[in-house]
């Protein structure tokens, strides 16, 4: 049997990396790995090549940036065209990015079975391009692996057959599991490259964050003043920094510390070792549950409620004085540490794994 594995933004590599692996060891299985392209900076890109140890990919579809529909019919050209010439028996595709949705598209209508991995997940937040293509691409799959139960009953409600869904856990959490080994001995070269003792971690990407002025400017001003407090390390998105140059928005605390997009194991890392993390990352919500590290979301809602209800995530919306008032609370002491989700136990790539190799 063809698989072919489809990544195209960063969160993707982490998770196709632990079934790629596991399904090595089915002989009877023949692996290719195609890269749309969406992300192609090397520390967006290649570094999680290397650090995660993924194999270069056989095909790079080079389809890159630009607005949603360039982007998502390019990719569907582009993918069309390849798998004319090289059809596989089934293609796997991961998360919600537009590289997920465009070949889940295009497989649909050549009759290609689709498998979904990280399916089932809502924030039921239409107006987040990310929620419109879980929706489609979860019709789509005939083959769909959740990370967490309400992905199970997310996806019942919506009408799709039970014996299509299958809990098998969080491959995220697989790839981090693997390499906190090899990340912790990263930690004493960043404590003194950044010279951080007690520090908040800050990622910001989604664009109902960073593409309207007004609201980026709020939450860098409140930045600013947190970083009085303690130290924040703000590794910046592509995205993001091209905003903040746009708007010319530059921070000005000396305790803000703005640097490149990390590698997965400096970021892993130094996710470990915060005394509390920012965010509006649908991944780093899930990572700083598993490390049970105190994260305080900028978004309304989130498609990972096990994050909340059970992990150490919590949600502050727009609010600043929320995130401020929260920031003060775990420098204060509470520190909300919550539990690991069931399944979110290195074991996920190997379920997945063998659920595919059992299905011919
Ligand atoms: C995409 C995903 C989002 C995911 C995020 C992970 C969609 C709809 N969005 O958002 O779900 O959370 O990736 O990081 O698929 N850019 C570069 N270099 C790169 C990549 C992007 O400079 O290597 C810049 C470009 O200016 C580009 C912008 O970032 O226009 C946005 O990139 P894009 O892939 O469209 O969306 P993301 O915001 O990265
Ligand atoms: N990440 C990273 N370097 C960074 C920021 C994030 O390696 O500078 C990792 C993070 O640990 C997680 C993944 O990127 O594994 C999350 O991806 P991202 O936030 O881009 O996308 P999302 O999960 O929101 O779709």
């Amino acid at each position: 049997m063809q698989v072919l594995h489809i990544v195209g933004a960063r969160p993707n590599f982490m998770k196709v990396a632990p079934v790629l692996a596991a399904l090595r060891h089915y002989p009877h299985i023949r692996q290719q790995l195609l890269h749309t392209g969406q992300h192609y900076d090397t520390n967006m890109s290649e570094i999680f090549f290397q650090q995660l140890g993924l194999p270069t990919p056989d095909i790079n579809l080079g389809v890159g940036s630009g607005s949603h529909t360039v982007q998502t019919a390019q990719t569907m050209l582009a993918f069309e065209a390849f798998v004319l010439q090289d059809r596989p028996d089934r293609v796997l595709v991961y998360g919600d990015v537009n590289s997920t949705v465009a070949v889940s598209l295009v497989c649909a209508k050549l009759g290609i079975p689709v498998a979904h991995v990280e399916a089932g997940l809502r924030s039921f937040d239409r107006s987040m391009p990310e929620e419109i293509n879980r929706l489609l691409t979860d019709q789509i799959a005939d083959m769909l692996f959740t990370p967490s139960a309400d992905g199970d009953r997310n996806l019942l409600r919506e009408g799709v057959a039970p014996e299509k869904v299958h809990l098998v856990g969080n491959v995220m959490i697989d790839t981090l599991i693997r390499l906190q080994p090899a990340a912790e001995a990263l930690w004493p070269g960043l404590q003194a490259r950044f010279k951080l003792a007690a520090f908040g971690l800050v990622t910001l990407h989604r664009p109902s964050n960073v593409d309207d002025p007004r609201m980026l400017a709020q939450i860098l001003h409140t930045l600013d003043e947190l970083a009085h407090e303690i130290p924040l390390l703000f590794p910046i998105h592509p995205r993001t920094r091209r905003r903040i140059e746009e708007h010319s928005l530059t921070p000005q605390a000396r305790q803000l510390l703005l640097c490149e997009p990390l590698g997965y194991l400096e970021f892993l890392t130094l996710q470990r070792h915060a005394r509390l993390v920012i965010t509006d990352s649908g991944g780093v919500q899930e990572e700083t549950t598993y490390l049970q590290v105190p994260c305080l979301t900028l978004r309304e809602n989130t498609e990972r409620p096990v994050t909340v209800e059970v992990g150490s995530n919590q949600l502050v919306g727009r609010n600043m004085d929320l995130l401020k008032r929260m920031v003060w609370e775990i420098l204060g002491g509470g520190r909300r540490t919550g539990a690991i989700p069931p399944l979110w136990d290195g074991c996920a790539g190997e379920r997945i794994a063998a659920i595919i190799a059992n299905s011919i």
